[in-house]
Order: structure tokens, then sequence, then C-alpha cells
């Protein structure tokens, strides 16, 4: 498959005044040409700053290394103004926050206006016909009558449905949704992810879903990058994640996930909590939280390696197969690192 954007050993480093505190390890992710990936984990985990950080959203504060390439253009290092004319147009992206996305003192006709004119040139009539297009496309009722009201006018799940507008003014090939549903209540959430998802199948647009729970990226994903720490621990097919889920942070995931069939029990919780980027253990980052750690997981950092059958399968645990240590604080390397065994 066609990669539509391919991001390589990506690093973010914060400078916090005394100090930088790195809070994206060396992530690597592609996405192909009409694709829908799933990025999930904890919250704290780094899963808007991979994306904030691949659009150059991050500000002065941030500083980056590694590679972001879109349809072959290398985002980073790239000026500000070519990076503004790929944003909503190229590759669009939904804010977590939607303060981000939507200005407050301005009415929703001007907001889109404004992106079909930046991103498709369009003014005048062509515009407002696209508009009310949009609008419709998104199912918004009485869209002439809503092109007048201000973002507080509306219900939440309607911004929602705004700010998907206004991502899809620029005809995007690639669109992000941090965490698109979250605040909504789970009728109004389907209906949004039911968007997403036929948006992205009508115009071969890929799509990045990012949340914290691994179920509304299952039914909408066909791969899935699961975050622990700023990094990617486990990547595979959605199947072969339910399937044959390896890290025990995924297993943990799913086993928090509800079961719908069965007889309800108590959800599952992973003890503990994910520590903050400069707070970090010398090893393996969910060491402190796993069942399955052993000594040389507080010394040994995994890399994330192919597992199992599944192509495409990889995973950062060096309890999943001999040699998967990437760095070791441990003295006797050689011999710690023949010790692994296979889970
Ligand atoms: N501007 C910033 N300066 C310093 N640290 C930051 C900044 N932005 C994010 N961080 C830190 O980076 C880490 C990852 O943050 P990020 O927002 O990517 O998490 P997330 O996985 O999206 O979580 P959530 O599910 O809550 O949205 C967090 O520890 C966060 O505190
Ligand atoms: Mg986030």
């Amino acid at each position: 498959m066609e990669t539509q954007l391919s991001i390589r050993d990506l690093t973010v480093d914060f400078d916090q005044g005394r100090q930088f505190v790195r809070a994206l390890h060396g992530v690597s992710l592609d996405v192909a040409v009409g694709e829908t990936i799933g990025v999930v984990g904890e919250s704290g985990c780094g899963k808007s700053i991979t994306w904030l950080a691949a659009l150059g959203l991050l500000g002065k504060r941030a500083t980056l290394s590694g590679s972001v390439k879109l349809a072959g253009t290398e985002l980073i290092g790239a000026s500000e103004k070519q990076l503004s004319s790929l944003r909503g147009g190229k590759i669009a992206m939904i804010f977590q926050d939607p303060s981000s996305s939507l200005n407050p003192v301005h009415r929703i006709g001007h907001q889109l206006g404004e992106s079909l004119r930046l991103h498709r040139g369009m003014t005048g009539e062509q515009a407002s016909a696209e508009t009310m297009r949009l609008l419709d496309r998104v199912g918004i009722a009485n869209a002439r009558q809503r092109l007048n009201e201000y973002p507080h006018e509306m219900s939440g799940g309607m911004n929602q449905r705004i700010m998907i507008a206004m991502a899809l003014a620029g005809e995007p090939d690639i669109l992000i949704a941090d965490e698109p549903t979250t605040a909504l209540d789970a009728t109004i959430q389907a209906q949004i992810l039911d968007l997403l998802r036929e948006l992205s199948s009508e115009n071969g647009m890929a799509l990045v879903l990012i949340s914290h729970d691994l179920g509304v990226v299952a039914d909408m994903a066909e791969r899935v990058a699961v975050m622990y720490c700023g990094r990617v621990i486990e990547t595979a097919s959605t199947d072969a994640i339910f399937d044959n889920p390896t890290h025990p942070y995924t297993r943990g995931l799913i086993a928090a996930l509800p079961d719908l069939e069965g007889p309800k029990r108590r959800l599952a919780s992973i003890p503990g909590t994910v520590p903050p980027p400069d707070q970090l253990p010398p090893g393996c980052s969910f060491a402190p939280r796993c069942t399955h750690a052993t000594p040389l997981c507080d010394v040994a950092l995994p890399a994330l390696l192919p597992v199992g059958p599944d192509a495409g399968h990889s995973v950062a645990c060096i309890h999943s197969g001999p040699m998967r240590v990437e760095k070791s604080k441990a003295p006797a390397r050689q011999s710690v690192t023949a010790e692994l065994e296979p889970a």
C-alpha cells in the first residue's frame, strides 16, 4: 500500500526552564493512503503531541527531531509558510480541545468560509454553496440558519460536526481526529464515528483516530498503535491486537474494556498511573505497573520488534521473544539478554 504519511524516530523535548524533558522518545508510524489507524493509550501517553509535533503545532518550547514525511514532503524543519499551506489542505486535524479549532468570536459561516478561501480559493456564491453542502454532509439541519450562529450557541455534538466540516473544507488526504467523541453521550458518539467512517471511505481519506478507548478504535481502525510514556509499545492489525495482544499494557487495556456480551462484571483496571515524562524509570516505562515484570525490566529498555505470525505486528517487551533489549543499564548486558525467554 502506498504510504501517505511516514513518521520516523520522532522525538519531542520540552524546554521547562531548568531542564529539557523528553516527552516523545522516537516514535515511528506509517499511515497508508485511505487507511484508518487507531492510536490508543491512557491520558498522558503522548498521543496528542505525536500529531501536534508532526503538524508543527507545538510552539517554540518544543524541540523536535526525526522525520515526518507527508506524501514525500518533509515537515520537520519546514517553514511556517509551507506548513500552514499543508495544514488544513493536505492534512487536517480535529483538535481534542474544541476551542483550538473553533473561534468563539466568529460565526460558523465565517469560519468555514475562511477555510474554503484559504485552501480552495473559493469566495462569494461558490463558497456559500460549498459551506451549505459541507454542513449538510456532516448532518447539520437548518444549515442556512446555523451559518449565522456562534460556536457557543450549539451543543457539543453539533460543534463536533462543525469541526469535522471545517476539517473537510480543505479536502485533506489525511484527517487526524483527536478524541473526537470523548465529551459526547453514547448515541451522539456512535453517530460521529459513523460519519467519520463514511467520510473517509467516500473521499478515500486516511484517518488517524486518537482515543484512550480501545473499544472505539476497534470498530473503526484497520491497524492500531498502542502508546505508553511517549513510545509506541505495540502495533498490529486490529484483529491481531485483539486475538494476540502481546504487551502486558495492551492486555491490560483489553481487560479494561466493558464486556457487552457476557454477564456484567467489574471493570478491570491497570493498577497505578502513567508517570510524567520527567519521572520515567530507567528500563521499561511500564515495568513499575507490570505484573510480569522481572528485575531485568527495571534496567533494560525494550526495542519495538516484530512478533508472532502476523505481518506488521511489533511489540516492545523483553519477555515476548529473545534479544529484545534496545539499551540496558545493566553492567553485563550479554549475560542478561541471554537469559530472556519467550513469554
Ligand atoms: N507544551 C507542553 N509542555 C510540557 N509538557 C507537555 C506539553 N504538552 C504535553 N506535555 C506532556 O507530554 C505528555 C504527553 O501529552 P499528550 O497531550 O500527548 O498526552 P495524551 O496521550 O494526548 O493524553 P490525553 O489522553 O489526556 O489527551 C504529558 O505528560 C504532558 O503533560
Ligand atoms: Mg491528547
